[in-house]
């Protein structure tokens, strides 16, 4: 989902997630299977179609993180020995910096909150939609959380700003004055870009952690960086 910030794209996530039957700022109407769906699916805790990661993660609760899956796992009855180091070890490959069961849930950081957020909706959630806003904004690695939503076989919609997330999707809605005015989808030439942009996006990435650890970039450092990716494909 692509447009302008101000395009409407949260309130159309918020919409859905509502399953808003007119009773919005927006006067939408969502469908399922092109009907109304049935009033209980709006309202039921336990049937809810549609989880929402919404763009503030914050935990009020005083807890630790292996508690606070341990908890969340056994409210929907999932009683698997390993499902609470599994999250954790997920989410760690989506955050920068690791954590571990015994850090404090208000210790997390805005982008280990949100990758413990993804990896438990991934592994937890029943609902086979999620909705995510604006992923980019708190340092998860966006193409490895998109995976692992999709390998759960659940309908992803996000709404975003990165190119390259963008491309990821298998199709686009393009976001203008709080309608969607097309729907794009991606194709051969697009999926060719999106390898080359990815490249692209590993030397930025190379750069950043070279910037961020103190270093000097020296004067050739993006051709050298440019001639060893060569080298070793
Ligand atoms: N179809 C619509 N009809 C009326 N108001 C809308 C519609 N779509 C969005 N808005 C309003 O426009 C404002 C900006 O929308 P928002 O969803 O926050 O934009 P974005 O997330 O793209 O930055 C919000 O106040 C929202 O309620
Ligand atoms: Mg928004």
């Amino acid at each position: 989902m692509w447009g302008p910030t101000g395009s409407g794209k949260s309130r159309l996530l918020a919409d859905i997630e509502w399953l808003a039957q007119g009773d919005t700022p927006t006067g939408r109407k969502v469908l399922i299977n092109q009907e109304t769906p049935d009033p209980e699916l709006r309202f039921s805790i336990e049937h809810r179609i549609v989880a929402q990661l919404s763009q503030n993660m914050n935990f009020v609760m005083d807890t630790r993180v292996g508690e606070f899956l341990k908890l969340h796992a056994e409210s929907r009855m999932i009683d698997s020995p390993c499902i609470v180091s599994d999250i954790i070890a997920m989410a760690n490959e989506l955050a920068g910096e690791s954590f571990t069961a015994e850090t404090a849930v208000t210790a997390l950081s805005g982008g280990q909150s949100r990758a413990l957020m993804i990896a438990d909706t991934a592994c937890l959630s029943t609902s086979p939609i999620v909705l995510i806003d604006e992923i980019e904004n708190a340092g998860v690695d966006k193409s490895k959380a998109l995976d692992l939503l999709c390998s759960q076989e659940k309908i992803v919609l996000i709404a975003t700003h990165d190119p390259l997330l963008a491309l990821m999707c298998s199709q686009r809605l393009v976001i203008c004055n709080g309608a969607v005015q097309k729907v794009i989808a991606a194709d051969a030439g697009e999926r060719r870009q999106l390898e080359q942009l990815l490249r692209i996006d590993e030397l930025v990435q190379e750069l950043r952690r070279r910037i961020r650890a103190g270093e000097r970039i020296e004067e050739n450092a993006l051709e050298q960086m440019l001639r060893s990716e060569a080298g070793m494909t």
